[in-house]
């Protein structure tokens, strides 16, 4: 196929772990690739059908660049938009700071939606199809993952209305909704968890020590799956006849599944006890 012909995907996060893995699948399958990355620099998959470039989503003139330097490609129709910049704040609510939050939603709700409006010329333009990255914690809020699991459900609801409102074109909005995924994701979250720690008196960090611990250690023995299954969704999103609303990858997902649809009490003894914080001795 002639290069100027191959269908293109926007992809936003492309330097990370399933941001990577997308955009392998994604050239492998032919598509032409803007893997879009946070900050240039750094090495990144080199292909004649892989364009690089900075797309800062929390940053409207990078957005608008972004859109910029897609048309000056020469292309003029999207066949997919992916929306997969994400990042993780957690702790307990109490602690994080305002601050912190918005961030959160700044990347996770607001800077997906940033994108998707910038683009949707492109993408109504070529028929094409919106891929969200949401997550499966969306539908199960965990202990001290409130902020991440809550921009996730925002941005899951986004779609959810915004499939009904673009089906008047024909072009599908899709929701990936992965599992634990073995990315740096985690690495660079407790950093910034650190970062936030230390920031904190010594009596607000002992005041949900021991809770801490008990979630830290019962997700350590968690397995986390290979990015590869979350790029095998982007795939089937963008090229299926009929795409499904919602693609659920990674085998703990089965369990969020049937933890979200128990009775809320029911729910918060087994993630407590699942957690280890039915453990911990009760504060004075
Ligand atoms: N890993 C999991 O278990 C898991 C589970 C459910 C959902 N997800 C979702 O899957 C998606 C991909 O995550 P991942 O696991 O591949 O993590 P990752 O390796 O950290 O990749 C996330 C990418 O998003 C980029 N990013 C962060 N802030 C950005 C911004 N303001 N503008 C543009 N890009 C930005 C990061 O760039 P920098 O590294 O330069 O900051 C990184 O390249 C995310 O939406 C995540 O929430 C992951």
């Amino acid at each position: 196929m002639d290069g100027e012909q191959k269908r293109a995907v926007l992809l936003t996060g492309a330097g990370g772990g399933v941001g990577r893995a997308a955009t392998q699948a994604l050239v492998e399958r032919g598509f032409r690739v803007y893997a879009t990355v946070r900050e240039s620099g750094g090495e990144f998959l080199e292909h004649p059908d892989v364009r690089t470039f900075r797309l800062d989503v929390t940053d409207p003139a990078s957005v608008a660049d972004a859109v910029t330097h897609v048309r000056a490609d020469g292309c003029t129709a999207l066949h997919g938009i992916v929306n997969n910049a994400g990042i993780i704040v957690q702790g307990p609510l109490e602690l994080v700071t305002a601050q912190d939050l918005r961030h959160q939603f700044d990347v996770n709700v607001f800077g997906a939606v940033a994108v998707t409006q910038a683009f949707l010329p492109l993408l109504r333009a070529g028929r094409g199809r919106l891929v969200n990255i949401t997550a499966a914690t969306a539908r199960v809020a965990g202990p001290f993952f409130g902020p991440i699991s809550a921009s996730k459900a925002a941005l899951q609801s986004l779609s959810d209305a915004q499939r009904l409102e673009l089906a008047h074109w024909g072009l599908p909005v899709v929701v990936v909704e992965p599992g634990f995924i073995d990315t740096t994701i985690f690495t660079k979250a407790a950093q910034a968890t650190a970062k936030a720690k230390a920031a904190l008196t010594p009596a607000e960090r002992a005041l949900y020590e021991a809770q801490l611990q008990a979630v830290d250690g019962a997700l350590a023995k968690s397995k986390a799956a290979s990015p590869t299954i979350v790029a095998d969704a982007v795939i089937r999103a963008l090229t299926a006849r009929k795409p499904k609303p919602r693609y659920t990858v990674g085998p703990d997902t089965r369990m969020l599944g049937l933890l979200a649809r128990l009775p809320l009490r029911t729910r918060d003894r087994l993630l407590a006890g699942v957690m280890g914080l039915n453990k911990v001795p009760a504060a004075q």
